[in-house]
């Protein structure tokens, strides 16, 4: 790790010049706060008030006819919209003595000098001064910091006036939270430039911390601008911004914030992510389960299989594990288990205009006339928020991303591109969700080469990332039928005829439950096969620099059974090379107690077993202190509270077989074969390790029970 050189020194003695300027009294920032009103009592004390505008004592937050007021201290403030905003007043603190270097306060409300402001007097004249932000109908009535440096007046007495001589529009003032302090809490613009001398761009995050937008700038323009809770002070962990693309050049990081001039030296220059950080070691990373290495990540987007690579791009905020600046993040496998982590694929090509959820093909007719000499374009489709359905062309094996000029391709009230090659009509077909026609549906496009759409037929009902695909009936050579799901992945089965789908029943059918939404398939999959990675919304990670996880990828089937066609999912078989050793056993009756597997420390690991449930009414297995149980007769599993239903044609003579996904936030179920398919984010107790036999009533026992051991994706060489 390098630290970025440049101020590092300048922040420390100007620390030290500032212990000179006030001698003893700054015997260090360690001098506590002195309160000079907090407005939590219902009068106003000692503070004398004149007109009618403050009330009779500090408000109790929002008044009545006023928007909602945030950003305050406690539960009152002073607010002087009593009456309205045509009301007018006066508060004027008793004298206090200057004994820090800042006075810092919060404030709101109306931006006029002298009318709707709050003063500080010495000697009765006005030497500092602060109004609220606002001037113009609309805005915000959010307090926010202001920080008075005080240092020329300290040991004197001073006295504070809260003015509301304004009428009209924005004609008053909120005040809170008056302190005297030896730290700065106003957010002041402040730089740092720097020559990138290394990859990476290491910045500090406190969760909780205000969100900042910060830019970084070369040679003037913008070419990164993002929120972020940046941490002045006691960071939670570090993000990343890969600098690559500026190597060598000088670039300058510009950002509102508090404290002083050294609040952006927590700035860093690295050539790896550093291995202190313990990337992929943190205590709950999941180890089979893919995760970004920082940030928040939601939908999968852009699932395509080429040249051996399987890529998972994904909605990603690089910056910080709440949704939020929305990039493409990328990682490719060989083998849809091992994940490496490649830069951003595309960027937001300015703040506001965030690339959300699309796919990925490949066009390997050339149709875009994006391809060069034989090579086939890798192409992208996105939702841009600021424009509308837009495509980019990749000639580099998905690495990067070329923008096609004649972006969008197609603008409308909805998001989320799904597109897919119909090889019945030789041409490309769009689903995309829309809002045109007031209804939440599915638009279907077709084009000829990716860049001009042509709307065709609608499907009413679906919300958000639709998939849509064409997939063989299993077991019945030349049948086939089209799939189409919205995010929560219900689904139809149908035909579609090039421009408009037909469902063959009525209502929609549902695989997965729990934590799952926005699945997609991979387009150009290998062997004609159907793999599905969908994002396991709220699974989370507590004090994890990183959040949510992909569900496993699963092989889809549509299978024929006795209720009609229904997908399953069966997790991919590459995933077997993840098995380390296994403990096995024919036949336990349920229940059983812990001490039947007395050392077995559960983390990540794969149960298979086949449940008989005898007369019993309730069986299965707590795991790790969560119950994952069968209960026959209500024809449902329960997982962890979730109740999911399970079809009579999956229960095989009074049996049902499991296999049990286990990892550090979260359990997987897939019955009978893949019939059900079960997602859910669980908070383990780090101390419950172990396994139980559950049952209520009799009869019930667990047949060629399984438990394998998984070795880490990310370490597989420690496994
Ligand atoms: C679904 C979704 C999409 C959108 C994306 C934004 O989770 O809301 O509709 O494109 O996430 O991150």
């Amino acid at each position: 790790m390098q630290p970025i050189r440049n101020r590092r020194h300048g922040g420390w003695l100007a620390g030290l010049a500032a212990v000179f300027l006030f001698g003893g009294l700054t015997a260090g920032a360690a001098l506590p706060d002195l309160l000079i009103a907090d407005f939590e009592s219902p009068t106003y004390g000692s503070w004398e008030v004149r007109g009618r505008a403050f009330g009779p004592g500090p408000a109790a937050g929002t008044l009545p006819n006023q928007m909602r007021v945030s950003g305050f201290k406690g539960r009152r403030l002073v607010n002087s919209y009593h009456g309205g905003d045509d009301t007018e007043g006066e508060l004027l603190s008793p004298p206090f003595r200057i004994e820090r270097p800042w006075i810092n306060l919060l404030v709101g409300g109306g931006g006029w000098p002298g009318e709707t402001c709050v003063d500080l007097l010495v000697d009765g004249a006005v030497v500092r001064t602060a109004t609220g932000p606002n001037t113009k109908p609309g805005g915000s009535e959010a307090l926010e910091w202001r920080s008075w440096d005080v240092r020329e007046w300290i040991g004197r007495l001073a006295r504070i006036r809260i003015v509301d001589h304004r009428r009209g529009g924005w004609g008053h003032i909120n005040v809170d939270h008056i302190v005297q302090s030896t730290r700065r809490l106003e957010a002041v613009e402040r730089t740092r430039t720097f020559e990138v001398t290394a990859r990476y761009l290491l910045l500090p995050v406190r969760n909780g911390a205000p969100k900042r937008r910060m830019q970084i700038r070369l040679d003037g323009a913008v070419v990164r601008e993002f929120d972020i809770e940046y941490a002045v002070e006691q960071p939670d962990f570090e993000v990343f911004a890969d600098l690559t693309a500026f190597r060598g050049r000088k670039l300058t990081v510009v950002c509102r914030l508090p404290g002083g001039p050294e609040a952006l030296e927590g700035l860093k220059l690295a050539d790896e992510l550093p291995v202190s950080w313990g990337l992929y070691r943190e205590p709950l990373r999941p180890q089979y389960h893919f995760t970004s290495r920082r940030g928040w990540h939601n939908d999968p987007n852009g699932l395509v299989h080429y040249a051996g690579e399987f890529h998972l791009y994904y909605q990603h905020n690089p910056y910080g594990i709440q949704w939020g600046n929305m990039h493409w993040g990328h990682a490719v496998s060989p083998d849809l288990v091992h994940w490496k982590e490649l830069p951003v694929a595309l960027y937001p090509p300015r703040y506001g205009d965030w690339v959300f959820s699309g796919s990925a093909v490949v066009d390997w007719q050339n149709t875009s006339g994006f391809g060069r000499g034989g090579r086939p374009p890798l192409i992208a489709a996105w939702t841009s928020t600021g424009r509308g359905e837009c495509i980019a062309w990749s000639l580099d094996r998905g690495r990067t991303f070329t923008e096609y000029e004649g972006n969008p391709v197609y603008r409308h009230r909805g998001r989320d591109p799904k597109i897919v090659w119909d090889r019945h009509r030789g041409r490309w077909v769009m689903a995309v969700y829309d809002e045109d026609k007031g209804s939440r549906d599915v638009l279907f496009l077709t084009s000829p080469d990716l860049k001009h759409w042509t709307p065709r037929g609608r499907a009413k009902g679906y919300y958000e990332c639709p998939n849509f695909f064409e997939m063989p009936v299993e077991g019945e050579p030349g049948q086939s039928r089209w799939v189409l799901y919205g995010a929560d992945g219900a689904y139809a089965v149908g035909a579609f005829d090039g421009e408009q789908f037909h469902p063959e029943h009525a209502g929609k059918h549902r695989l997965w439950h729990g934590n799952f939404y926005a699945a997609q398939n991979y387009s150009d999959a290998p062997e004609g096969r159907h793999i599905q990675i969908g994002w396991g919304r709220g699974i989370t990670f507590p004090g994890m620099p990183f959040n949510q996880q992909m569900t496993l990828p699963v092989d889809l089937t549509l299978r024929r059974t006795p209720e009609g066609l229904r997908l399953t999912a069966r997790p991919v078989k590459e995933l077997e090379s993840l098995h380390r050793e296994a403990l096995e056993r024919e036949r336990i009756g349920l229940p059983f107690d812990p001490e039947t597997f007395a050392g077995l420390a559960l983390d990540a690991h794969r149960i298979r077993l086949t449940l008989v449930a005898g007369q019993a009414e309730k069986a299965g297995l707590r795991v790790r202190g969560v119950e994952v149980v069968w209960e026959p007769g209500k024809g449902r599993l329960v997982c962890d509270g979730l109740e999911v239903p399970v079809p009579g044609w999956a229960v095989k003579d009074g049996s049902l077989a499991l296999d049990l996904w286990l990892d550090r936030g979260s359990i997987e179920v897939f019955a009978a074969d893949g019939a059900v398919a079960i997602s859910k984010g669980v908070h383990f107790a780090p101390d419950q390790r172990g396994l139980e036999g559950v049952a209520e009533g009799t009869g019930a026992r667990v047949e060629e029970l399984r438990i394998i051991r998984l070795a880490s994706i990310w370490f597989p060489e420690n496994g």
